[in-house]
């Protein structure tokens, strides 16, 4: 029989969903496993925003709507790129998905083609190289470092631009790291892409849970013309499970996005566009009791992980830690083995990301969880 696609046997399974479906199998067997792996938010969907489903339900907003997303959803986008990153994009250059990841998608669809490469900064989310590769890409990786606060040395990325550079990926706050670019190193970035002529995929998915008391600058605010932003209700709003992201960018990508999702999977979900208009709107009071809760259990984790003999920075953006685990053993994958099969606790080994000698803890999970995890690996 004939096989498999090149593009599809090469596709990597994501080590994050791997994890979870582990520990939710130790789970099943009665064994109390602390999660730390899966990345969402472990705070309800807001009740303003379940009630707005509700309402959609209600009134029958239960048909396709346009491919690009519903009119008044993408307006209510363009109001927030206004309000929060003084960005001006009107409707047309919205287009709503099936979660930032398709977002993310369309645009490697729309923009890349075959032997393209892309400029990656590591640690990286692991689904960036994936993406890039389905689509004939070539990911080239730049390698921050925890000594230096994972920050981006515009020179070694300056240096990685070769004649084949299609495109910069930036992930601002960064998942794994939680790094936040500075604004100079954003606008250095950007004056890099505009030297060689080069797209940037900004995703900003965690703007909001951000500790510096700042909403990070857009990538786009330095040239609207050459960025996608990626940005979506999941991480901000707790909807993870609702499906809904979003991209913005210059029309001409967009309608090229549009006619891809218009032959894939058509609109993003009805209901969840509805309730979404409701988030976008009115979410400051969730965001910031949100993001100061994130911020208690990001101090609580880092210092008791460096207190156990786990060095970990300080991270200022996010909800994830990178622990150098190299104290329980030196390759990564076997720490977290052990972590998980010792100490009942789930975490991402960093190979994925480009982290060795690290595991990524998702600390999106409650003050005692995080001290009883702290305690548990320290017996370790
Ligand atoms: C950096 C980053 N971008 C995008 C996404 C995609 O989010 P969604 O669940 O909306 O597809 C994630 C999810 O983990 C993420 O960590």
């Amino acid at each position: 029989m004939k096989g498999l696609s090149n593009a599809s046997s090469q596709l990597k399974p994501s080590s994050t969903v791997a994890v979870t479906a582990r520990a939710m199998e130790l789970k099943r067997q009665g064994i109390d496993v602390i999660s730390m792996a899966a990345g969402e938010p472990d705070f309800d969907t807001p009740e303003h925003i379940k009630l707005a489903a509700k309402a959609a339900i209600d009134a029958g907003k239960t048909k396709y709507t346009p491919t690009l997303g519903v009119f008044e959803l993408r307006e209510a986008i363009a109001a927030k790129f206004k309000r929060e990153n003084k960005l001006e994009y009107a409707a047309a250059q919205i287009q709503v998905t099936t979660g930032g990841k398709q977002a993310l998608f369309n645009a490697c669809w729309a923009l890349l083609n075959p032997g393209d490469e892309v400029i990656i900064p590591a640690p990286f989310w692991v689904t960036y190289p994936e993406q890039v590769r389905l689509f004939g890409g070539v990911p080239v990786f730049v390698q921050t470092r925890a000594e230096d606060g994972y920050a981006l040395e515009l020179d070694a990325l300056e240096a990685a631009v070769t004649a084949k550079t299609k495109m910069i990926i930036l992930n601002s706050p960064s998942n794994p790291s939680g790094v936040v670019y500075s604004d100079e190193t954003i606008e250095g970035l950007m004056a890099i892409a505009e030297k060689h002529d080069l797209w940037v995929m900004s995703d900003e998915m965690y703007e909001h849970i951000t500790y510096t008391g700042k909403l990070p600058v857009s990538a786009a605010k330095f040239n609207t013309d050459r960025v996608m932003t990626i940005n979506g209700a999941s991480k901000a709003y707790s909807m993870t499970g609702w499906r809904i992201g979003f991209a913005a960018g210059p029309a001409h990508v967009i309608k090229a996005m549009d006619a891809i999702q218009g032959q894939s999977t058509s609109n993003a979900n009805s209901i969840s566009q509805w309730a979404t208009i409701a988030a976008v709107n009115d979410t400051s009071e969730y965001i910031n009791m949100a993001r100061e809760a994130f911020r208690g259990r990001r101090d609580a984790i880092v210092s008791g992980l460096n207190r156990i003999g786990l060095p970990t920075p300080t991270p200022e953006g996010a909800f994830y830690v990178l622990a150098d685990t190299t104290r329980i053993h030196k390759d990564e994958t076997e720490a977290a083995k052990i972590i998980l099969e010792q100490a009942r606790v789930a975490v991402v080994p960093g190979t994925d990301f480009h982290a060795p000698g690290r595991v990524r803890l998702s600390y999106a999970c409650s003050l005692e969880q995080i001290e009883e995890a702290i305690s548990r690996i320290g017996k370790i």
